[in-house]
């Protein structure tokens, strides 16, 4: 059995003889003498085998990534190298076994690899090899470990639920399997646990947590996969912020144990409402300022027409100034910046550039009095930029302000690559307005609490229903969610209602749990944490695949085991399927 880690040998092993095992990363033959760097999980250390050895001609013929067994003496290294752990010593072959060759590689296996990424999806292996995807593997299972430990000693069950599921609506599409037993029936793969770990607290589990693979249907993004883990967990006898307090000591822990970096608690906590106002996200960057303002009251007299038009439509001006950088934006880059938020449907952008002479888009339309109250109001300096958006639709407005604000902060280097801004965004709506389905939606899921006073306006006033939801967010991404359930028959009954659920749909989708509830469920509430972006944030990475041993593309499929394919005649007989 292999004992040593390479990377563990020192200047004070010289003169050990030692038995190591590993790949070759990379040879050189100086003609007289071979150097080898053996790698392993753990890194590299330097073999020497000189032309006197009888392992030489042997040494001189390996092709890289070829897998050896090494016997030899650690030596003090002539040239030292001061970049790498065992830079101080080498190790003397006497004994070099071939225990297996590799084909020729299909990129080099180096952290500054050019070669593209769907290469090294489809030979994920070899690309694990790299350094960068091992230790991303290493963070990842620190993490685990980490939560695994500290929940253990909270006293929380970690119980495992089914894969093979009933498909419920709400939520994001799901993963059918077809049942062979059952033709024309399907199972659903979890979006989540959510369902289940709701019926454990029925079950008088109290405390459950497990790290669990949800898969979900959706159009894939950066920091979105398939099939990615939550570190699910749910609590009975619990209000919000027992819940919060738990999860960010967990996070924290987190942070200590895997970096070591220490995290303020207890957490900022802003609502819903405010994170939208200011930020134009449920999920604010808070590492840069970049505020949203609401300048809608000093153009309330304009004579500007898309102004006043916006103002009679009861919409809103909003803007954000850029401090001291006026003079470094050009008609062509605040052209761009016009594109970029007419991508968040925003009709356009006008701006302000606060010189002596105030010139900008619609430097001519605004008035000395409009002028001087965004002075006071916004504070505005020479050599300022003002960036406005006006629309009658608030939420365009928000969202592209709130999209340029994170452009900006990343064109203006406004973020610090080491920092971590952690806060909760609380009092989530109940409902979100659907304009496909033309009805309100649940905007977590359809168990999450109403806030006690919102109850009696579930059926009467949707658009003003707040829930005791909450989202843990890190550097703008939403690390995590949960709420706060309904445990009353009677609440559910009428959250059903209010998400236009036919008795019927119920009763087919919901039944056993609506039927569930009537035997004494504890009052319960929980969270997930997002594990795969989570641990793209300890390991500074904003592509997700990167911290996934095996991860799927864009398009959803694996590009090493050709994966989604297709089956057999054969296999659909047996399910019962035609394929169009
Ligand atoms: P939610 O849907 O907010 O909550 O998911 C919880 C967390 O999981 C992560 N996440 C994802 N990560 C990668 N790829 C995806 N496609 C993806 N979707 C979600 C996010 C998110 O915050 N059952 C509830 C939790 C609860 O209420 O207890 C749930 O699933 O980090």
């Amino acid at each position: 059995m292999k004992k040593i880690k390479n990377n563990s040998l020192r200047i004070e092993d010289v003169g050990e003889e030692v038995t190591l095992y590993g790949w070759v990363q990379k040879k050189r033959d100086l003609g007289g003498v071979v150097f080898i760097d053996l790698r392993d999980r753990s890194g590299i250390v330097q073999l020497v085998i000189r032309d006197n050895n009888e392992f030489y001609s042997l040494a001189a013929s390996l092709k890289s990534e070829s897998v050896l067994k090494v016997v030899g003496k650690v030596s003090e290294r002539e040239s030292k190298n001061p970049n790498i752990p065992t830079g101080d010593i080498e190790v003397e072959v006497t004994k070099l076994d071939l225990l297996n060759s590799s084909k020729d590689i299909p990129f080099e296996i180096s952290d500054d690899t050019t070669a593209l990424e769907d290469t090294r999806l489809k030979y994920r292996y070899l690309d694990i090899r790299r350094r960068s995807v091992t230790n991303n593997l290493v963070v990842r299972h620190k993490i685990t470990m980490a939560i695994r430990k500290f929940l253990d000693k909270e006293d929380f069950l970690e119980v495992e639920t089914p894969i093979l599921c009933k498909s419920t609506p709400e939520g994001a599409r799901d993963y059918l399997v077809p049942s062979r037993v059952n033709n024309g029936k399907f199972y659903a793969l979890p979006q989540s646990p959510q369902i289940f770990k709701q019926l454990l607290m029925v079950g008088g589990i109290e405390r459950y947590f497990q790290i669990a693979r949800c898969f979900r249907d959706e159009d894939l993004r950066a920091d979105r996969q398939p099939e990615f883990t939550q570190v699910d967990l749910e609590m009975s006898f619990v209000d919000q912020d027992d819940v919060m307090e738990l999860t960010e000591r967990l996070v924290a822990t987190i942070f200590k144990e895997v970096k070591g970096i220490d995290i303020k608690l207890p957490l900022q906590r802003m609502k819903y409402d405010e994170a939208m106002d200011k930020y134009g996200s449920d999920k604010p960057d808070l590492r840069f300022d970049l505020v949203i303002n609401n300048i809608t009251d000093v153009f309330k007299n304009t004579q500007f027409t898309v102004f006043k038009n916006v103002i009679a439509n009861a919409g809103i001006i909003n803007c954000l100034v850029v401090k001291n950088k006026a003079s470094d934006y050009s008609r062509k880059t605040l052209d761009q910046l016009t594109e970029f938020v007419k991508t968040y449907k925003a009709s356009g952008l006008a701006y302000l550039k606060i010189t002596e002479e105030v010139t900008g888009s619609i430097a001519k339309v605004v008035t000395e009095e409009e002028l001087s109250n965004l002075k006071s109001k916004l504070n505005l300096e020479e050599n300022d930029l003002v960036l406005i958006v006006a629309d009658n639709n608030k939420s365009v407005v928000k969202a592209s302000l709130g999209a340029l604000r994170c452009k900006l902060a990343r064109e203006l280097n406004l973020i610090d690559k080491n920092d971590y801004k952690l806060l909760w965004v609380t009092d989530f709506p109940s409902f979100e307005w659907s304009e496909e389905e033309n009805r309100y939606m649940a905007c977590h899921h359809p168990f999450t609490a109403p806030l006690d006073s919102d109850v009696d306006k579930l059926l009467t006033d949707k658009g003003n229903c707040y829930s005791k939801a909450y989202d843990i967010v890190i550097n703008g991404y939403e690390a995590g969610g949960g709420s706060i359930r309904i445990h009353r028959e009677d609440v559910q009954e009428k959250m059903f209602k209010a998400l236009e659920l036919t008795e019927e749909s119920i009763s087919d989708k919901f039944g056993f749990f609506v039927e569930a509830l009537k035997y004494g469920t504890p009052p319960h509430g929980g969270l997930a944490l997002g594990l795969d972006r989570l641990t793209m944030l300890l390991t500074g990475t904003d592509n997700i695949r990167d911290v996934i041993a095996f991860p799927k593309t864009a398009s959803a499929s694996d590009l090493m085991s050709e994966c989604p394919n297709t089956v057999s005649e054969k296999q659909l007989a047996e399910l019962g399927i035609s394929i169009k």
